[in-house]
């Protein structure tokens, strides 16, 4: 597995692999990879014939009193991970590569962002979106592959490439859960003990939520109090949303159709966490 560190050097690799009309797949992420990362990791494989993974912890998209400085970068181990998945390339710009001397273009989306995690962390899009831009740029992948964790994010990007016709494939794998239901995130390692057995909470107010709508409820605003009633009696959370959307758009709804959305976003002490479920919903029988 090489080690690519400049954004040169990164694309002559992938110009050399175009030439030879080689199909290269890109799984973007910021480190601190887990059994999601390692499950986008496989999926990628069995769909291009070279492979590169971005290890980059973009400043741009972290607000000014979240966990930049001590968001865990354990590089070795993430290496070894891709080298034993048959990673091809591990591409670790720094961020005076990514950002360097003069650099001012962003790109925005601001009807996507302008809700739920773009109410709580407002910058945080324009930095996704704008990194996301220069990685397809740097690495030229026909493929790239998002976990439906950041299911916002995962829009953000269908959006992102048709708009500016990147002419990237996005292709968006299921979230890997704990055995429990808690979703896989860099960042369950903040947990307490205590917290880590409570934060499964969330996953099970999206099932509450999908439960009522499998149960017959249309009614919106009826299946976020669903939602909302088991975060209610876990007294450590607080809420920053719970919502009913639709899934291309993820603007609220106020009767639930065909498909939705559910997403959530709580935080317990000073961790917090966000979660979603696609929901089908059954047709009535006439
Ligand atoms: O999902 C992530 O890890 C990041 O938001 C991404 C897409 C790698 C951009 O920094």
């Amino acid at each position: 597995m090489k080690i690519i560190r400049s954004p040169s050097a990164m694309t002559a690799w992938s110009e050399g692999l175009r030439r030879e009309s080689v199909r290269i797949g890109l799984v973007p992420t910021m480190g601190a990879l887990h059994e999601g990362h390692q499950a986008l990791i496989r999926a990628a494989r069995l769909r291009c014939d070279a492979l590169a993974v971005s290890i980059f912890v973009n400043p741009t998209q972290f607000g000014p009193r979240e966990d930049l400085t001590n968001y865990p970068r354990p590089i070795s181990r993430d290496r070894a991970l891709c080298e034993q998945e048959g990673v091809d390339v591990c591409f670790e710009p720094s961020v005076q590569a990514m950002y360097p001397e003069g650099f001012q273009t962003t790109v925005n989306l601001p009807v996507i962002a302008r809700r739920w995690e773009g109410e709580v962390r407002p910058h945080h899009f324009s930095g996704v979106a704008t990194v996301v831009s220069k990685l397809f740029g740097m690495v030229r992948p026909q493929i790239a592959l998002f976990g439906q964790k950041d299911f916002q994010q995962s829009v953000l990007v269908h959006r992102l490439v048709k708009d500016l016709n990147l002419g990237v494939k996005i292709v968006v794998r299921p979230t890997v859960r704990e055995h429990d239901g808690l979703a896989m995130s860099s960042r369950n390692v903040y947990l307490s003990p205590d917290d880590r057995v409570r934060a499964v909470t969330l996953y099970r107010s999206l099932q509450a939520g999908a439960e009522v709508i499998q149960k017959g409820v249309r009614d919106g605003k009826a299946v976020q109090a669903a939602m909302y009633q088991v975060i209610k009696a876990e007294p450590s959370m607080t809420i920053d949303y719970l919502a009913v959307c639709d899934p291309y758009t993820i603007e609220p709804l106020s009767t639930v159709t065909s498909r939705v959305v559910l997403l959530g976003a709580v935080r317990l002490r000073s961790v917090r966490l966000i979660d979603n479920l696609l929901v089908t919903v059954p047709r009535r029988r006439s």
